[in-house]
């Protein structure tokens, strides 16, 4: 049984607090294991809330004294917080609290990280600084006073007086606990300013340990970009004196968007050429970018509770999307938007975790931060736009800024707006939020007289505790192509609302060939019966980037199921059309990179599981390597003419254009490495001045089993640079063939620079590990094993690491008797383990399920 008792938290019992906050006053005095943190907070009692006792959160807290109104009292402590008579009228409450920042290993609250005083409060990390109402409906203006000998001081807003050894920092702007930082320590800042739309000014600093600084000015760049872009883009002004950001070593997530002064995690803000990968770059971009447009979708409108966590996350990730399409490539964007919601989200979906976007309870929130909430609650959105159309999403959008500013507000609230903007009833439409599982969408066609019918049947599988799904409103964008390849019909969008429903498009000359659900307009698993024939003419065809790449993958999962099901050989139509897509010199080489790229494993896995098939992990690692094997034959002639072609001179520049030539030239040189035993990759190693290319061709060779030096050579080389040295061990564990994959983790975990309690290095070691989907699952359960003695390890530390990393073992029902067997044991193993945390407690709870 978990420490803590487990108590399920459920959204229909919501309830207004006991109090509103006029003010609240902090002082912190650091010291690493004796803080103390005094609190003055003006309560005023909330007319409209239900009788409650007065009850303000707090946990691990030592309490010093409490007063009110000036007169000390002794409330009642438990573990979870403290309760106290309280007057009718407004009062203040005082209180002073000792924490321990240096022993939080957790990296929830006040913590410390290479000496720095760090915090973390999202989603309820306040309540380990002191005690209150931590929740984010509760919303206060913060006056911070920081106290310590480190040079750096910082807290949210404006910053106040400051002198040798305090700063006093002011937030105007109400804001609940959760958005609260503070930071302090010897820091070194990239500065700038920007100039608002309406003439304000704006300081910008990039806060980072000494050293770190020469990796500062993309992401001042890409913060610049991101506050153009809110102003262009959604209308949306800065709204402060100051805007901040520190960069830490040790994050549990990427980073957080507290009120004027974000806390990233090193890996999402720290860039050069020489360190970072192109793929890098465009995270660091795109996250910047997310945790920046979080100051008005999330902070000038925040939550009311935790159910409506996609309110502010899945509208932000989708912003952030829009924002990464405008800066690069729409279509290479959705592209891969799409291959991680497949990979992250419908494996969640389509397994014990399943829960809608909107969750009805919880027990540990700091589980629900999942792709379901983020990456589907985006979906979500992208089809209420398609289904508005773009000027009344602009219109709704206006009218929820307006409505809701300084609101703590829910999903019906939104959805609301949208209604009265457009006079729509969004009722079914809501079942988006409230209904899990993934609909299976089937399509079949006929064609007389010059009519074209599609007839389309939709169905959602059950999921936990949801037997039964009502049909959606479902955006299927198709368009219409004639045989000889010209499109016959545009775009257009069919509105779905029936379990089955058939759409007719007259006077056409010839049998059309449909290009069903053209950039991903729903989040659906398609099914179409559809020939080699057709796929191939869609490829080389589809005026629509996301259905032409759609039809490549498409064809290359047909070719690896029959191979793996019907023992078929390589389908050569595929290897035809891979070729054609490689020889067409109109296309963007991010395009063609992807294209190239074949499904992972783990999608396959899926794929089998969703047609009862029973996937056999090393077979699937061995067809795709005999895939792979084909492929880089049959357009050997091909391989170094595109090689070549892609060559990017001069100096290095993260811009989409030359990211997407290095992208196509690593596809290609993956190819060469099985033909020449790694010659050009060696070259390339050795000529690379950039990590784009060096880790490239590093990957290459491991690959095929020939990096040996390489990787001595890189360590040696990166040694010093904890990001760079997280990919060296990330990469190992990652690539390394199936049957050795656990040893060679198991030994990484014993290198001297196995930090484990950093969640960075954990997550690159047991992370890669669990990634490398054969390794993982390799028959003698070696990788299950090695996984779950760390994972019982780390709970101890970092319960929040721990939960995330358990989901690797949801997949556990997709496979055979034995591969099930032993990942029950290991989950009972977790499980049973005394004092597990409650937030693995819930998750392996929930993925063992009530029949394991
Ligand atoms: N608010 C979150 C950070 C967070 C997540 C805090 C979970 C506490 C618990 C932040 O805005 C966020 O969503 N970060 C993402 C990256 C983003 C680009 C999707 C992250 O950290 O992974
Ligand atoms: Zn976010």
């Amino acid at each position: 049984m978990p420490s803590t008792t487990e108590q399920t938290i459920y959204l229909s019992d919501y309830k207004e607090f006991s109090h509103f906050i006029d003010g609240v006053e902090l002082t912190f005095q650091l010291s690493p294991t004796k803080t103390r943190v005094k609190s003055k907070i003006h309560f005023r009692p909330n007319p409209k809330a239900p009788e409650q006792a007065f009850f303000l959160h707090g946990e691990h807290l030592k309490l010093i004294s409490a007063h009110i109104d000036g007169v000390k009292i002794s409330p009642t402590l438990t573990e979870t917080g403290l309760t106290a008579e309280v007057p009718n009228g407004p009062f203040i409450f005082e209180a002073e609290v000792e924490i321990s920042p240096e022993t939080n290993t957790a990296l929830e609250g006040l913590y410390m990280s290479n000496g720095m005083y760090c915090t973390q409060c999202e989603a309820e990390g306040f309540r380990k600084i002191t005690y209150y109402p931590d929740r984010p409906d509760v919303m206060a203006t913060f006056k911070v006073r920081v106290e310590s000998a480190l040079p750096v001081l910082l807290s949210n807003g404006n910053s106040g007086t400051s002198d040798e050894g305090f700063a006093e920092w002011h937030d105007p702007w109400p804001k609940p606990a959760y958005l609260f930082a503070l930071v302090a320590g010897d820091l070194i800042a990239h500065t700038d300013s920007f100039t608002t739309k309406s003439g304000k000014d704006v300081a910008l600093n990039i806060y980072v340990r000494p050293g770190d600084e020469d990796k500062c000015a993309f992401g001042m760049g890409a913060l610049k970009r991101s506050m153009r872009w809110d102003e262009d883009v959604y209308g949306r002004e800065y709204d402060l004196d100051i805007f901040n950001i520190v960069a830490v070593d040790d994050f549990n997530m990427g980073a957080m968007e507290n009120k004027g002064l974000n806390i990233f995690n090193s890996s999402c803000v720290l860039a050069s050429p020489e360190t970072s990968t192109d793929a890098n770059f465009e995270r660091i971009e795109g996250i910047i970018a997310h945790e920046y447009f979080h100051n008005w979708t999330g902070n000038r409108i925040t939550c009311r509770d935790w159910f409506q966590l996609c309110l502010k996350e899945g509208l932000t990730v989708f912003r952030d999307q829009q924002f990464t399409g405008d800066m690069r490539s729409h279509a290479v964007k959705r592209i891969d938007d799409v291959i991680t919601l497949r990979a992250r989200q419908f494996r969640e979906d389509n397994g014990p975790l399943a829960h809608p976007v909107r969750p009805e309870s919880f027990v540990e929130i700091n589980n629900f931060y999942t792709a379901t909430v983020y990456d589907k609650g985006a979906e979500v959105i992208g089809m209420l736009k398609r289904l508005v159309g773009d000027e009344n999403y602009k219109r709704a959008l206006d009218l929820y800024f307006g409505r809701h500013d300084g609101d703590a507000a829910t999903i019906d609230d939104w959805l609301k707006v949208f209604e009265d903007t457009t006079g729509r009833d969004l009722t079914q439409f809501s079942k988006w939020y409230s209904q899990a599982g993934t609909p299976r969408l089937s399509v079949t066609d006929e064609f007389s007289d010059g009519t074209y019918i599609l007839h389309f049947k939709q169905a959602t599988p059950p999921t936990p505790g949801q037997p039964v799904k009502d049909p959606r409103v479902i955006p299927i964008a198709v368009g219409l192509l004639n045989p000889n390849g010209d499109e016959v019909r545009e775009t257009c969008i069919l509105e779905m609302t029936e379990a089955e429903q058939s759409f007719r498009f007259t006077g056409l000359s010839t049998k059309p060939i449909p290009s069903i659900l053209r950039a991903f307009s729903a989040p659906v698993i398609l099914e179409r019966q559809s020939s080699t024939k057709e796929r191939a003419f869609l490829l080389a065809h589809d005026t629509d980037p996301f259905n032409k790449w759609e039809a490549g993958r498409a064809l290359a999962k047909e070719t690896l199921v029959a191979m793996l099901t019907a023992d078929a050989p390589v389908n050569s139509d595929f290897l035809d059309a891979l070729a054609a897509v490689l020889r067409d010199e109109n296309l963007d080489p991010a395009f063609q990179a992807l294209a190239l790229a074949l499904p992972s494993q783990d999608d396959i896995a899926q794929t089998l599981f969703d047609v009862g098939v029973t996937p056999d992990p090393m077979a699937i690692y061995t067809a795709l390597e005999t895939l792979s094997q084909s492929i880089a034959q049959h357009l050997q002639d091909l391989l170094p003419r595109i090689y070549a072609a892609n060559h990017v001179e001069g100096p290095f520049s993260s811009e989409a254009a030359p990211a997407g030539k290095r992208a196509l030239q690593g596809a290609v040189l993956g190819l060469i490495s099985r033909l020449d035993g790694g010659d050009q990759a060696r070259a390339q190693y050795t000529a690379a001045d950039n990590m784009t290319q060096q880790l490239q061709a590093l990957a290459c060779l491991l690959r095929i089993d020939r990096g040996q030096t390489e990787l001595a050579s890189f360590e040696t080389q990166w040694a010093q640079d904890r990001l760079v040295m997280d990919k060296w061990f990330g990469l190992q564990s990652g690539l390394a063939a199936p049957q050795k994959a656990a040893a060679i983790t198991e030994t990484l975990t014993k290198h001297a620079a196995f930090d484990w309690k950093n969640p960075n290095r954990f997550r690159a070691a047991l992370g890669g590990l669990t990634a490398n989907t054969a390794g993982f699952h390799a028959a003698d359960g070696a990788g299950y094993k090695l996984v779950a003695d760390w994972l019982i390890k780390l709970d101890a530390a970092n319960p929040q690491t721990t939960a995330r990393m358990s989901t690797a073992f949801d997949s556990w029902r997709r496979y055979d008797a034995g591969r099930q067997g032993q990942m029950i044991e290991q989950l009972k193993r977790i499980q049973a383990t005394p004092n597990l945390s409650r937030d693995t407690h819930e998750m392996v709870t929930r993925i063992l399920g009530s029949d394991a």
